[in-house]
């Protein structure tokens, strides 16, 4: 196992009815910029139940940021941090609005001319503190130090990562997540799902406790997710649905083991250049990297292969190439495709995906031996 150190000072506050616990988590007469994305709150209660829950303090709201939020919206609400001289952020919705408000958190007290300075690696000394209404479980950004901005005009999206910007609680009210639709739901499963895997089917470096966290993760989702998915009102899929995205990327798998992440950073390239959804940049891209890689992560996919799918009979070969077939047929039965061309993204694309990639110096998987020419194979691999 090899060395960590793990941070994880986020209060859960887990269940139906605890957005009413924000009485008690939020100081009285706090000054409060309630953050949120396009209107998704207003429609389902979760708005109310905050505003309700938040009488005592001085509340000012920021609403309109995108779902893959964008640097400039985000930078109005730096401004309007600083004119209502807030001092908490809280974030209400999904992965997006929360990622946003963490960058707002960090931008406040950036001292240099542009703040974009902090996704190209500026360290981050202070930030606002943040708390969470999550509404879309998937990212794991509820609990972890991570957020991924996007900036269309230069076609960019990069992400930061600072212990300064973990939420100091996050409330997980399942019954939120009723309003989602079968392709945010499916975007939600998809995205924890790889989450584990990009920290699971690497190389082993004798960590049965934490294999079998990851495995526990993904047969529950395998199990709960298509519940959810097939019964939206059905608050124990939910949560259970809801209580994997988090444990999937709060930092606990990570602990002691080795990453992956080069689907997550070619899929954040496809979702820069075509716009896909995150969930479904990794459903195209990861189908690549294991077949691409399948000798040297042939171990791991062995044992989820035999641990998750039952997949237990024939050689090596023929079961690894079993665990990918199957993993894929568990995206397709969510209704996500993993083709390019149902995305829109041209052969002649994956060239420019390397490019960029290269051209940051980015040297991807868990031993950093994939780099432009690799990619390019990885992604003719997903075609
Ligand atoms: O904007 P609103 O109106 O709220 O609607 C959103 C949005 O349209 C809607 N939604 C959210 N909760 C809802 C709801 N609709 C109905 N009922 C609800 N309860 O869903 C749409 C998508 O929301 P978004 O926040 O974009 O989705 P998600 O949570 O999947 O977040 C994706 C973003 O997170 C980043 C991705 O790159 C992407 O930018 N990631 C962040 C990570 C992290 N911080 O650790 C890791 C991930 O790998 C990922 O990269
Ligand atoms: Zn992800």
């Amino acid at each position: 196992m090899n060395n960590f150190s793990h941070y994880c000072p986020t209060r859960l506050v887990f269940g139906e009815g605890t957005i009413a616990h924000l009485e008690r988590l939020v100081p009285e007469s706090k000054r409060v910029l309630l953050t949120y994305g396009q209107g998704s709150i207003k429609r389902n209660g979760v708005y109310q139940q905050v505003m309700e829950a938040l009488t005592r303090c001085e509340v000012f709201t920021f609403g309109g940021i995108e779902p893959n939020p964008q640097y400039a919206t985000l930078l109005e609400a730096v401004a309007a941090c600083r004119e209502h001289r807030v001092e908490l952020l809280l974030a209400v919705g999904g992965g997006s609005v929360l990622d946003g408000t963490k960058f707002v958190a960090a931008a406040h007290y950036f001292e240099g001319d542009d703040p974009w300075a902090i996704l190209e690696g500026a360290r981050v000394s202070r930030a606002l503190p943040i708390g969470t209404v999550l509404t879309l479980p998937a990212t794991g950004s509820e609990s972890n130090p991570n957020a991924v901005i996007s900036r269309d005009e230069i076609r960019e999206k990069s992400h930061f990562g600072s212990e300064l910007v973990i939420p100091e609680f996050a409330i997980l009210d399942p019954s939120t997540t009723f309003s989602l639709d079968a392709r945010q739901t499916a975007n939600g499963i998809v995205d924890a799902f790889v989450h584990v895997l990009e920290q699971y089917v690497t190389y082993d470096v004798n960590t049965p406790l934490q294999d079998r966290q990851a495995e526990a993760i993904l047969s529950t989702l395998v199990e709960e997710g298509p519940k959810a998915l097939a019964h939206p009102h059905d608050y124990d899929a939910r949560a259970n649905v809801m209580w994997c995205a988090t444990q999937a990327l709060n930092g606990l798998l990570a602990c002691g083991t080795v990453g992956d992440w080069a689907t997550h950073m070619i899929g954040h390239e496809l979702t820069a250049l075509w716009g896909l959804d995150h969930a479904r940049s990794l459903a195209v891209v990861l189908p690549g990297v294991w077949r691409h890689e399948r000798a040297r992560k042939r171990d791991k996919l062995m044992k989820m292969g035999a641990r998750v799918w039952g997949i237990v009979d024939g050689d090596a070969e023929t079961r690894v190439e079993a665990t990918i077939e199957r993993t894929v047929q568990f995206m397709h039965d969510l209704g996500v495709s993993t083709s390019p061309a149902d995305y829109g993204i041209p052969p002649e694309g994956f060239v420019e995906v390397a490019s960029r990639l290269a051209a940051r110096g980015m040297r991807l998987g868990e031993r950093g031996h994939l780099g432009r020419d690799e990619v390019v194979a990885i992604l003719k691999l997903c075609a």
